[in-house]
Parts: C-alpha cells; sequence; structure tokens
C-alpha cells in the first residue's frame, strides 16, 4: 500500500510557527514518524510539501496508478482553493484530509473546507497525531480488523 503525504503552504514552518496551535514538532520529524510508522504498518509512505498551489495539484494529478492513497493537509488553501478540490475530484485517488488544529474552534473563515466534500474522510486537532490517525484508518482499510 502506497500512501502520499501531502503538506500544503506554511507547514514547513512547523515547530517554529504558532507553536501554541501547531505545536512544537517540525515538518521532517513528524514525516520521519510517518515513515516509521508505515513500514511497521506495511505502508510505503511518501513525503512532500509545497507553499505552493499548482505544485500540490501537480503531485494530486500524477499520484494516481502511483499511489493508494493521499493523506492531505492543504494549509489555508482548505479554506477557498477550489483547483485544489477539483484536483481531488479529478483523479482516482481517496485523499483524507488532515488538519493540526480543529479548525471549527478557530477564525470563523477557519470553518469552511472547500476540500471535504470530495475527500474521503477528515481528521483534525489532534496536532501531529492527526496525521497518524489518518495512517491508521489507511491501515485499517487496507487490511481490515472491524466492520
Ligand atoms: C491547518 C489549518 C489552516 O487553517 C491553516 O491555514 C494551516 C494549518 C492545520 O493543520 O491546522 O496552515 O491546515
Amino acid at each position: 500500500v502506497n500512501v502520499l503525504v501531502l503538506h500544503g503552504p506554511n507547514l514547513n514552518r512547523l515547530g517554529k510557527r504558532e507553536k501554541a496551535i501547531y505545536g512544537q514538532t517540525t515538518l521532517d520529524a513528524i514525516n520521519e514518524r510517518l515513515i516509521q510508522k508505515g513500514q511497521e504498518w506495511g505502508l510505503r509512505v511518501a513525503c512532500y510539501q509545497s507553499n505552493i498551489e499548482g505544485e500540490l495539484i501537480d503531485r494530486i494529478h500524477h499520484a494516481e496508478g502511483k499511489y493508494d492513497y493521499i493523506v492531505f493537509n492543504p494549509g489555508a488553501y482548505t479554506h477557498y482553493s477550489y483547483a485544489l478540490r477539483d484536483a481531488i475530484a479529478a483523479v482516482d485517488v481517496p485523499v483524507i484530509e488532515v488538519h493540526l488544529s480543529n479548525i471549527h474552534a478557530r477564525e470563523s473563515f477557519r470553518h469552511t473546507s472547500v476540500t471535504a466534500p470530495v475527500s474521503r474522510g477528515q481528521i483534525m486537532g489532534f496536532g501531529a497525531l492527526s496525521y497518524e490517525l489518518a495512517l491508521a484508518a489507511i491501515r485499517e482499510m487496507a487490511s481490515p480488523n472491524m466492520d
């Protein structure tokens, strides 16, 4: 099972930016942990971050046929990027949307996700653990223990 973890804008600043909201953990540390968890769980995890909308769109397009799932934190694009929403809808790869923070507990402009309706599911509010929970969902979907 191949998993692409996609991080959107400003997430390269994790561990330095607004620590009270996003935590101390750096993006590199998150990625290392996901790769390691993936190895334990039989998932091959690749990670990519971009601050550029078009690059994220290209990665989503190129994921088709290569990846079984995408774990995606679109950052602020979540709230307004119809182009990313359309990219998710345009490929046959299920996307799990992830946020470190609980976007519903924050400013009202963050309450909307234009990407969630075309995603398989959404996990938020658990800091870096949100990503790991998404990976756990993939593991479970790939070889179900519960139904
Ligand atoms: C975020 C939430 C967004 O509102 C914000 O713009 C981010 C990070 C999160 O992971 O909590 O950049 O996606």
